[in-house]
């Protein structure tokens, strides 16, 4: 007679110890591995709490062996049984519960499974879209519930942590009003008002600042954003903000609260200790040293000017790319100027692929300068460059010239990668680093037009306002983003809460009063009836667990997340709908059907 419902369980398979040895347990949850010895079964039982061992033994009085020979990996068990201690020589030291097992005196199978496509172990190696075929398997595997749950305490953390600063959890509308700038919107047709459209908040950005002009001082909200982007492994159309805003914090408080939050979560989760503050470096100098707005600084290999030394010579090159302002740079890899032929040129590809139209180097070799521009310098000049880049014989040097935009992006890029290629990254470092003074706008060139580099409710530096309309390239922004490893994990500015000063930026990115009045307006209005100094952030969760979890994409600590095609290959949205729910929201689409 079975005895066991599988819903009295009096421990976890993950927590049992040496000092359990003698207990009397029920335990539930999963078949992960199955060893059969003939007269005895040893199964690796797991919840999710973890791993235990337990064994079947023919001999045991009362035990339905011939059950127990039935079980496949992923049945659902319950089980009860007497925990003791295993032989020395049968200690696992890799299981947290390695020093025990469980002799099991009762079994009940409380479901079967199919074989399941992919073992659920960690470390499997199988195609991501298997895995999100079957997303609730690939959850099931411990790595990913580690994930998961890493993803809970830190939410908690943030929710602690702000609430004992002060700060208020408000939530702000999904169905929002399109506005221009950012990215694409998502948009839903609405049925009450035809031919009209909400869009999906791409932040909550203009509703945590009108909650300021409510006064409620500070807010947080941990938030859906959506935005209809290309995707990467660093972007999902849909992902979570840790959102804050406060009233009446200046630059330099505000960015200490968020040192304090950050310390919290690394410390608590991680059991690391994370230095604050953290260092501090204005946009020029991070895309002047690094080539890059978020600089990873767990490694050297800075960029250096090396224009001066090669100015003024026969070599073409160079020449016409100093006639025009541009600059001849170099990163220097050290031990490395016997790189082969063939990596050169795939390293030629590579920052092409970057925007450079050519890529040179310098090989300090034991036998001798090697470069393809050493006919046009002398013995010299090669020692000038050895010696201000600090080269040492056997380092090479890698040069891009062009206009400074691109150097920056090339240079930048080739910096990662060669920093990859000669395992210079140390993965266990932590490189906290905020980039401040980002300039107020960018260029477009497609568009003729300047935009908000941020976005266009971030204030102009005080003394630069006067410049927004005659020259918007020297305007610096309130702004700063907080840079992890190479990665953007969060990004605000303080805001702008004068209309007269926010009518000026939007002139400066070419909306007309009209334009700017008919999107805007809402917030403008709110700014004449008192409205405070106010200022915020925003944190990418989906990065900052993908950092902390030490994935490479943050589709692993997402739990239903998005191809890269925008796909959810399990339950395969997005879909086609009827033609009656078209009809019904005014639609009709343009696609033609495959007929096949
Ligand atoms: P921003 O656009 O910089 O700022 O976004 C803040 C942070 O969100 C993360 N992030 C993303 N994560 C995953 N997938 C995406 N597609 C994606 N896009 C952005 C990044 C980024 O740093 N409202 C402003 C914040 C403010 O000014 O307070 C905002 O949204 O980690
Ligand atoms: P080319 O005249 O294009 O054949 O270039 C001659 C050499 O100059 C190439 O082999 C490259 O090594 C180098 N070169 C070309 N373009 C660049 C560039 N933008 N930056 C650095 N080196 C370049």
């Amino acid at each position: 007679m079975e005895t066991l419902t599988g819903m009295e369980r009096t421990e976890n398979c993950g927590e049992l110890r040496i000092t359990d040895v003698g207990k009397e347990v029920k335990l539930a949850g999963w078949v992960s591995r199955r060893r059969d010895h003939g007269g005895l079964i040893f199964v690796d039982m797991r919840d999710r709490s973890g791993l235990v061992q337990i064994v079947f033994d023919g001999s045991t009085e009362g035990l339905d062996f011939a059950k127990a020979e039935t079980l496949r990996n992923e049945f659902v068990i319950g089980v009860r049984g007497k925990v003791r201690a295993r032989s020395e020589d049968t200690i696992n030291p890799k299981m947290a519960t390695g020093e025990i097992e469980i002799l099991v005196e009762e079994l009940r199978i409380l479901n079967k499974a199919k074989t399941p496509p992919f073992y659920i172990q960690d470390g499997v190696d199988v195609d991501e879209n298997v895995r999100l075929r079957y997303r609730y398997l690939d959850l099931r595997r411990p790595e990913m519930q580690k994930n998961i749950m890493l993803r809970h305490r830190v939410t908690k953390i943030m929710r602690d942590y702000l609430d004992e600063n002060g700060f208020l959890e408000i939530e702000t509308p999904m169905l929002c009003r399109s506005t221009p700038e950012g990215a694409r919107d998502f948009l839903v047709p609405s049925r009450l008002n035809p031919g009209q459209f909400y869009a999906l908040p791409q932040s909550p950005q203009i509703f945590k600042q009108l909650l300021m002009v409510s006064g409620f001082e500070k807010y947080f909200q941990i938030v859906r954003c959506f935005r209809d982007e290309d995707l990467r492994a660093d972007r999902q159309p849909e992902f979570t903000q840790l959102d804050i805003e406060t009233s009446f914090l200046n630059q330099d408080q505000l960015l200490t609260l968020m040192e304090g939050l950050i310390k919290k979560i690394f410390e608590t989760t991680l059991d690391v200790k994370v230095e604050i503050p953290f260092k501090r470096m204005s946009w020029d100098e991070a895309m002047r040293r690094f080539g890059s707005d978020k600089p990873d600084l767990r490694f050297g290999m800075e960029l250096q000017d090396i224009s001066e030394f090669v100015k003024g010579s026969e070599f073409k090159v160079f020449n016409s790319v100093l006639e025009r302002n541009g600059q001849i740079k170099v990163i220097r890899v050290d031990d490395y100027a016997d790189i082969p032929r063939r990596e050169l040129d795939g390293l030629v590809e590579y920052v092409k692929t970057y925007g450079a139209k050519g890529l040179a180097w310098i090989q300090y070799s034991a036998e001798g300068i090697k470069s393809p521009f050493k006919k046009f310098y002398s013995e010299e000049t090669f020692e000038e460059i050895k010696q201000a880049t600090g080269c040492k014989t056997g380092d090479l040097l890698l040069v891009v010239g062009d206009k400074p935009s691109v150097v920056a992006q090339a240079l930048g890029e080739l910096r990662l990668e060669m920093a990859r290629r000669r395992n210079l990254i140390d993965a266990d470092k932590l490189c906290f680093l905020w980039i401040v003074d980002f300039p107020m706008f960018e260029y477009v060139e497609e568009d003729k037009r300047y935009k908000a580099m941020h976005h266009p409710f971030t204030s102009p530096r005080e003394e630069d306002i006067e410049l927004l309309l005659t020259a918007p390239d020297k305007v610096k922004a309130n702004a700063y983003d907080i840079v992890l490893n190479g990665v953007e994990v969060g990004g605000g500015s303080l805001r702008i809460y004068q209309r007269d000063v926010q009518e000026k930026v939007f002139e400066a990115i070419g909306l007309t009063h009209e334009e700017a009045y008919s999107k805007f307006g809402f917030l403008m209005d709110a700014f004449e009836f008192g409205t405070p100094p106010h200022g915020g952030i925003a944190f990418g969760l989906d990065r900052l667990i993908m950092l902390m979890a030490k994935r490479k994409s943050i589709r692993d600590v997402i739990p239903f997340p998005k191809t890269q095609s925008a796909i959810d290959p399990m339950s395969h949205a997005p879909n086609e709908v009827d033609d009656k729910q078209l009809r019904e929201l005014y639609i009709k689409t343009t696609v033609k059907k495959n007929k096949e």
